[in-house]
């Protein structure tokens, strides 16, 4: 299926007189598929009422159909039409967390969203992005939108318009491009089991602010390695069990308590690997860039400020495929606050090949 793909562009401090957005909620009234920014990725935005809508999305993507898609809205109230109870947490989350990157699994209510958006699961995940062309967008359509990431199935979600139009050119209906996305992770996707906020997916909303909200927060997907089987086997979160996030060549990530250890590990990695006849490249932060030499070098900004290590590692691997690097190393984070969302992407973009010194 190729088609032509709108390409709109906005301000990203929002022009509300901009008829493109107008525009894109007619094509994704018509059954079309639009791509858009959020605050932390783009999305790939269909009616989620319409089975041949959402279909599209699958299409474009790539996406097994058994992994099913965040619905996004612009107004609390839309929840009424197909979400059923909300519960006390689930409220009180809603009210500190939105319009915010945090994704909440509640209950559907059967014939409203469309059931292969929900993968016939008896539950929705659901959010209000906090980006005000996406806000403006999902009130122009005044219905439900599905929208997982704007990428092509496996690859590392956009966080810029030239990302989406790299996996998606020609086989979606439209892209409003505003410039690069904010925090650069996709949402938090949490279920509530009693009183418990259980993480699916670490994100842009970290466990300590959740903690706020309840002392209960547990979370199946940690940084850490010993998750990697428990994921395989029961995942609450289906899409957790595909392969995420992946650059081209080979990943390795390499954590320690003593940087000078990890740094030369690293090191011997790529001189290894360059014996071998790869091309190298390094993912690293400020503070030890000088520490090293291979074909390409990226840094994820300062250890000390992962905020921009999260909005800056989804592009960073894609410019290692665009140098065409087949082996790259990576240096761990510490994973508090959004540092858990990073080492998770990290460690799935590398499928779990990890390091521990
Ligand atoms: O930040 C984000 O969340 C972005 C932007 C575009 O909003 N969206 C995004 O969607 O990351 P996607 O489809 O790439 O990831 C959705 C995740 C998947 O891991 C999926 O399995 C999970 O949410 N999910 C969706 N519905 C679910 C449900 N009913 N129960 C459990 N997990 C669900
Ligand atoms: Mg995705």
């Amino acid at each position: 299926m190729n088609t032509m793909t709108k390409y709109w562009t906005v301000d990203p401090f929002y022009d509300p007189q901009n008829p493109s957005i107008q525009e894109a909620a007619q094509l994704i009234l018509s059954g079309q598929t639009v791509a858009f920014p959020t605050e932390t990725v783009y999305g790939l935005g269909a009616d989620a009422r319409s089975k041949e809508a959402v279909e599209r999305i699958f299409q474009a993507k790539g996406r097994p159909s058994d992994n099913p898609l965040i619905v996004h809205v612009a107004k609390r109230s839309q929840l009424d039409l197909f979400v059923g109870e909300v519960s006390e947490t689930a409220s009180r989350l809603i009210d500190e967390f939105w319009p915010g990157p945090l994704t909440l699994v509640l209950p559907v209510k059967e014939g409203t969203i469309s059931p292969n958006a929900t993968a016939g699961l008896n539950t929705v995940a659901v959010r209000m992005p906090d980006h005000p062309v996406a806000l403006s967008l999902i009130e122009a359509c005044g219905c439900p939108i599905a929208a997982p990431s704007a990428n092509r199935s496996g690859k590392p979600s956009p966080t810029r318009a030239e990302h989406v139009l790299e996996d998606l050119q020609g086989l979606i209906g439209g892209i409003l491009d505003a410039g690069p996305t904010g925090i650069g992770l996709e949402s938090t996707v949490v279920e509530l089991r009693s009183r418990t906020i259980h993480i699916l997916r670490p994100g842009g909303i970290g466990v300590e602010q959740l903690q706020k909200i309840s002392s209960n927060v547990s979370c199946e997907e940690s940084g850490d390695r010993g998750h990697q089987a428990n994921e395989a086997h029961n995942p609450r979160s289906p899409g957790m069990k595909y392969t995420h996030y992946a650059p081209a060549g080979e990943m390795l990530v390499v954590q320690g308590t003593f940087p000078e250890q990890v740094t030369a590990r690293m090191q011997s990695e790529v001189d290894k690997a360059k014996r071998s006849g790869a091309k190298t490249g390094v993912l690293t932060f400020d503070e030890h860039v000088s520490r090293f030499h291979a074909d390409f070098i990226v840094s994820l900004g300062s250890k000390d400020h992962l905020e921009t290590a999260a909005s800056r590692l989804y592009d960073a691997l894609r410019q290692f495929d665009r140098e065409n690097v087949t082996f790259i190393v990576a240096e761990a984070c510490p994973q508090d606050g959004i540092g858990l969302a990073v080492m998770n992407r990290m460690l799935k973009a590398a499928g779990y090949r990890f390091v521990q010194m």
